[in-house]
């Protein structure tokens, strides 16, 4: 991948308007997030050396590079996702990309299904932390140190310092927020009933079919992860009625006023994390 990476990295290097500092990946419906950003350098994943074109529908498929709220960011509107059949080694590669340019944490989102019955369709929630049911992970096969340890530490995979601070700017804004586990899943079949009670028994509060590779990923090449599920609907079973991919959109259009509020004011105050 390295060769990849290097060939995105300077084919970008060229282009960004900024040096970024904050990546953000734009979970189903949550893309809209990089239309408020400033002097905004729109780069669709076609035209960058080595990325596959996003093809699910609600995702666009491009990279925006400018600033929101004064800081420089790149923002992935779109993700590759592994039952699209990509490899985990090219669907985290954007994150090795942003690692390369200067960015030092990320702001992972997605829209998830609800396990934990006290969430309702709509909730944001910002995950604790997360439990990988891919069955595999970004980062088998052999290890370079130059891009991280071969064993890495997940124990803070997602920044406690962020998660603070993403709270009180939560309430601060009067945005009521879960926390919670995130279960990855391979999709692309949503989970039966049982799986989803399997999955509360097992600690998960949300589950989606995304975000864990990227955090894998991010934590090994030292990268800091914020991430927020959206509740889009709850998991199988749990109302009775069957899941369609056009509600998990629906409802992420639906909070999209408060996802945008909360990212944007998270983002203005990201110095005071303290790292
Ligand atoms: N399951 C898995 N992925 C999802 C769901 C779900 O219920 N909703 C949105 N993404």
């Amino acid at each position: 991948m390295r060769k990849e990476i290097n060939e995105a990295v300077n084919y970008l290097e060229g282009k960004l308007s900024s040096k970024p500092e904050t990546g953000l990946i734009l979970g189903s419906g949550l893309g809209v997030l990089a239309d408020e950003i400033e002097d905004a350098v729109i780069i669709p994943y076609q035209e960058i050396p080595g990325f596959p074109s996003s093809t699910v529908a609600g995702h666009k498929g491009q990279l925006v590079s400018g600033t929101l709220e004064g800081r420089p960011v790149l923002a992935m509107q779109g993700r590759f996702h592994f039952y699209e059949g990509y490899e985990l080694s090219l669907v985290t590669l954007p994150v090795r990309v942003m690692k390369a340019l200067g960015v030092k944490e990320l702001i992972v989102t997605n829209a998830a299904g609800g396990i934990n019955e006290s969430f309702k369709p709509g909730d944001l929630m910002l995950i604790e932390d997360h439990i990988n049911n891919f069955g595999t992970s970004p980062l088998i096969g052999p290890n370079s140190e130059e891009d991280g340890p071969r064993f890495p530490d997940m124990s803070e995979a997602y920044s406690r310092a962020h998660i603070t601070l993403a709270e009180k700017t939560a309430q601060e804004a009067g945005i009521t927020v879960q926390k919670g586990v995130y279960v990855g899943n391979t999709g692309p079949a949503y989970e039966t009933p049982a799986e989803v009670r399997m999955l509360r028994t097992l600690g998960g509060d949300a589950v989606g079919m995304s975000t864990v590779p990227e955090v894998i990923v991010a934590r090994h090449c030292g990268l800091k992860v914020l991430g927020i599920s959206c509740i889009s609907n709850m998991a199988a079973g749990i109302l009775d009625q069957p899941l369609h991919h056009e509600e998990v959109i629906e409802t992420t259009e639906k909070v999209k006023a408060d996802f945008l509020s909360l990212v944007k004011k998270i983002v203005a105050s990201l110095d005071q994390t303290g790292e």
